[in-house]
C-alpha cells in the first residue's frame, strides 16, 4: 500500500539518533519513571554521549504503539484548554479539482497543533513532577506550546532551542516567562542539552513528537476532523518526527479504515520516507528548509511503531512547491501558514496527489508561525516559482534613451518593474552597450512569456533566468 517516492540511501549516524524508553504496558507512566528506565536500558548505545536511554519516554528496542483509547482520553482531558479549530471548505477546490477542506490548527493560541500533545503530557504529570517542572527541546512550535500550557497550568518550563530556531518562535517562548536556553547548532544538540539538564535538575523531559502522550494528544485533531467533515477520502498530514502522523493515523483508521492517510515531508528532511524505505527509523541528512518545523533527522520510535502500518502513502515535496503553497494560502485563503503547515497543499499543487481528483481531501494546516521576513521571502519565491516574478538580462544601447526605451517596452504590456541594475564595465560586446538586469512582476506565467517574446523580438541579447528560451522568436533586431 505504501508508495515511496525517494530512492536516495539514508545515512546512518548514531550521534543523531533519537530515542526513548517506556514501560510498554503502561504508556502513561513513562514520563514518571526515568530512573527505572535508565537502568533498564543502560546498555543501549554505550558509546554515544547522547544516550538514547536518557530519554525516558521511549525505548528504541521496545517502542510503544499509541492506542485509540489514549487519544480519546487525551481529547477529553485537553478539551477545556484547546481551541476546536474550524475545518472549512477551501476556495482552492476548483483550482485543484479536489473537494478540499482545511483544518485550521494554526488558529490555536500559539499558532500550532503542538498544544494538543503538550497540554495532555503536562496534565498527566504527577503533582511532584509538576512542581519540579518540565524541559523540552524544540525548533519552536513544541517549545511555544509547552511554554504556554506550562504558564496556564503553573508548571515551570525550560526550553532549549537551537540557534537556528526562528526569531518569532524564540520571542514567543520568552513572553510566557519560560526559561529559554538558546544552545545547540541543531535539534540533535539542543535535545542532548535538554536531556542532560533534565537529569541534573529533575525536570521531566517532554519529547515533542515521540512521547506517547504527545502522540495521543496530536491524534485529537483527527477526532475533531471526523466530526466536522463527512465522507472524507483522505487526510493529508505534515510530517516531521511523525507524532502528528501517528496520532492521526490511529484515530482515523480506528474509526474509518477506508480513509487514506497521506504523510507529507519536504525533500530536505524526508525522514519518515527514509524510515519507510529502511523499514525502521534511520538518521537522515537534513538541509535548511522552508518547512523548518519538519526538520527532524530521524522519526520517533514510538511514532514509527504506531504509524508504520497505517500510513497509505508518503509524499516528498520540493521546496519551490512549499513556497507556492504559502503564496496560494495567503492569496486565495487569506491564511498565513508556515512552510510545515503548507506541505499538504504543496503536494497537491505539484500534482503528487492526483489520484484524489474529484475526491474529498482534508489538509491539516498545522502551523502558522512564520517570521515576517521569511514570509516575504517565501512569497517572492512563490511568485518566482509561479513564473510571476521574472528576472532577465537585456543588452541595450548605451546612448541616451536606451534604458528608458527598455522600461517603456516593458510597461507597454502592463508589466511592473521591481528592480533595475545596469552595468557597463563587464559588457564585452561593445562600449556603446549596457547590460540591464531587470526584475519584473507579471500577472501570470503567460504574461511572462509575452514579455519574453516582446523583448526577444526587440533586442538581440536577452536572457531570462526562470523562463524557457523561445526558439521560435526571431531576433533580427538592432541591439
Ligand atoms: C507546523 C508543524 N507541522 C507539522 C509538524 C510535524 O509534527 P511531527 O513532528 O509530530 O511529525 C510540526 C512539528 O514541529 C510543526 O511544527
Amino acid at each position: 500500500m505504501v508508495q515511496l517516492k525517494l530512492t536516495d540511501e539514508a545515512t546512518n549516524r548514531d550521534d543523531m539518533r533519537d530515542g526513548f524508553c517506556c514501560d510498554r504496558n503502561n504508556p502513561h507512566s513513562c514520563c514518571h519513571r526515568e530512573e527505572d528506565s535508565r537502568s533498564h536500558h543502560s546498555n543501549l548505545h554505550k558509546s554515544s554521549d547522547w544516550k538514547l536511554a536518557d530519554d525516558p519516554s521511549c525505548n528504541p528496542e521496545h517502542p510503544l504503539k499509541v492506542t485509540f483509547e489514549e487519544i480519546t482520553s487525551a481529547a477529553y482531558r485537553i478539551k477545556p484548554g484547546i481551541v476546536n479549530t474550524p475545518c472549512t471548505r477551501s476556495h482552492m477546490s476548483g483550482l485543484t479539482g479536489m473537494d478540499i477542506y482545511l483544518k485550521k490548527d494554526f488558529l490555536q493560541n500559539t499558532g500550532s497543533f503542538k498544544e494538543r500533545g503538550a497540554r495532555y503530557a503536562m496534565l498527566m504529570l504527577s503533582q511532584e513532577r509538576r512542581q519540579k517542572g518540565v524541559i523540552a527541546a524544540s525548533l519552536g512550535n513544541h517549545a511555544q506550546a509547552v511554554c504556554y500550557h506550562g504558564h496556564l497550568l503553573k508548571i515551570p518550563v525550560t526550553v532549549v532551542m537551537p540557534i537556528i530556531a526562528p526569531i518569532m518562535k524564540i520571542q514567543k517562548c520568552k513572553e510566557f516567562n519560560a526559561n529559554v536556553i538558546m544552545e545547540g547548532k541543531d535539534m540533535a544538540e539542543a535535545r542532548k542539552i535538554a536531556i542532560k539538564l533534565a537529569k541534573e535538575k529533575g525536570f521531566t523531559y517532554i519529547n515533542g513528537y515521540d512521547h506517547p502522550q504527545i502522540i495521543a494528544g496530536q491524534g485529537t485533531i483527527a477526532l475533531e476532523i471526523l466530526e466536522q467533515v463527512q465522507d472524507i477520502d483522505a487526510i493529508v498530514v505534515p510530517t516531521g518526527g511523525g507524532g502528528l502522523l501517528a496520532g492521526v493515523a490511529v484515530a482515523v483508521k480506528t474509526l474509518n479504515p477506508e480513509i487514506k492517510i497521506i504523510g507529507v515531508e519536504s525533500e530536505r528532511c524526508a525522514s519518515f520516507t527514509m524510515a519507510m524505505k529502511s523499514e525502521r527509523p534511520v538518521s537522515t541528512p537534513i538541509e535548511g528548509t522552508l518547512a523548518d518545523g519538519l526538520a527532524v533527522p530521524m522519526v520517533g520510535y514510538n511514532a514509527w511503531e504506531t504509524a508504520k502500518s497505517l500510513v497509505d502513502k508518503m509524499v516528498v515535496v520540493k521546496e519551490e512547491w512549499i513556497a507556492v503553497a504559502i503564496l496560494r494560502m495567503v492569496e486565495l485563503e487569506k491564511c498565513v501558514v508556515e512552510g510545515a503547515g503548507a506541505v499538504g497543499l504543496a503536494a497537491i499543487l505539484a500534482g503528487q496527489l492526483d489520484e484524489f481528483k474529484g475526491k474529498r481531501v482534508v489538509l491539516i494546516l498545522s502551523g502558522g508561525n512564520i517570521d515576517t521576513t521569511i514570509l516575504g521571502r517565501c512569497l517572492e519565491r512563490g511568485l518566482a516559482a509561479d513564473g510571476r516574478l521574472v528576472k532577465c538580462k537585456v543588452t541595450v544601447s548605451d546612448r541616451p534613451g536606451g534604458i528608458s526605451e527598455l522600461c517603456k517596452i516593458i510597461s507597454s504590456i502592463g508589466v511592473s518593474i521591481k528592480d533595475v541594475i545596469h552595468e557597463r564595465a563587464w559588457v564585452t560586446s561593445d562600449v556603446f552597450s549596457v547590460e540591464v538586469k531587470v526584475v519584473c512582476e507579471t500577472r501570470d506565467y503567460t504574461h511572462s512569456l509575452e514579455l519574453r517574446d516582446l523583448l526577444m523580438n526587440r533586442y538581440k541579447k536577452v536572457k531570462f533566468d526562470n523562463l524557457p528560451e523561445n526558439l521560435a522568436v526571431s531576433s533580427t533586431n538592432e541591439n
